[in-house]
């Protein structure tokens, strides 16, 4: 099986690129990450990286505050293919990304969000959970599109919503989740069992090796 090259855009603590690195080196995920980068220079991603060895750089993403767009969004392509990157991973990366980059990688740019989608897009989505009086909340990986949270779905968990939840208490029990969630979508990318039909991510069953 050929390895995925990942290139991963963080802004945060960077714990499901943890995940991610964790599988890879428990030999569980056909995988390398070429690349890191994140929109915040001190950035605890960043230091995780280099804690792996992993090349890492901040990446200059002004004027913009909430997408990645025009020349920081050019340069943020051109890293990522001079790396070797054939998949870009949204980890925790707190921006919208535009067309062009999905245009450089197509359906090769996974987002994890933490809510079971179509419910909840965009920032706190645990807090919304909580607020609207769900009984279940969870995490979803998905392909992203020219939307905001909005791409075919390719993995989801659910978690309890349970009666003592503070925000910080239920997200973390989402996190939980999120980093299993993560590499079993790189580890069904990495097999070649994913297909897209309009808005439905299609699951080969798994061959026998
Ligand atoms: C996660 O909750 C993820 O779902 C959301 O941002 C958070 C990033 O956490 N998109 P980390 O940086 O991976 O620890």
């Amino acid at each position: 099986m050929e390895k995925l090259k990942l290139g991963v855009l963080g802004s945060g603590a960077g714990s499901n690129m943890q995940s991610i690195v964790d599988a890879i080196e428990a030999g569980e995920l056909a995988a390398e990450i070429r690349l890191v980068l994140a929109d915040v220079p001190d950035a605890k991603i960043l230091d995780r990286a280099r804690r792996h060895g992993i090349p890492c750089q901040y990446l200059d993403c002004a004027p913009w505050k909430t997408k990645l767009e025009g020349p920081a969004e050019d340069r943020c392509i051109q890293l990522l293919k001079d790396a070797g990157c054939d998949v870009v991973v949204l980890a925790g990366f707190m921006r919208i990304v535009k067309p062009k980059l999905l245009a450089a990688f197509p359906m090769r740019v996974l987002n994890i969000h933490p809510a079971l989608l179509p419910a909840f897009p965009g920032v706190h989505s645990w807090t919304q959970a909580l607020d609207y009086g769900c009984k279940v909340a969870g995490v979803t990986v998905h392909f992203v599109d020219a939307g905001t949270d909005s791409g075919p779905i390719i993995v989801q968990k659910c978690v309890p919503v349970l009666e003592d939840d503070t925000p910080e208490t239920l997200h973390a029990r989402i996190q939980v989740q999120e980093h299993l969630a993560f590499p079993e979508a790189l580890r069904l990318l990495a097999a070649g069992r994913l297909s897209v039909e309009g808005r439905r991510v299609r699951i080969a069953p798994e061959v026998a090796s």
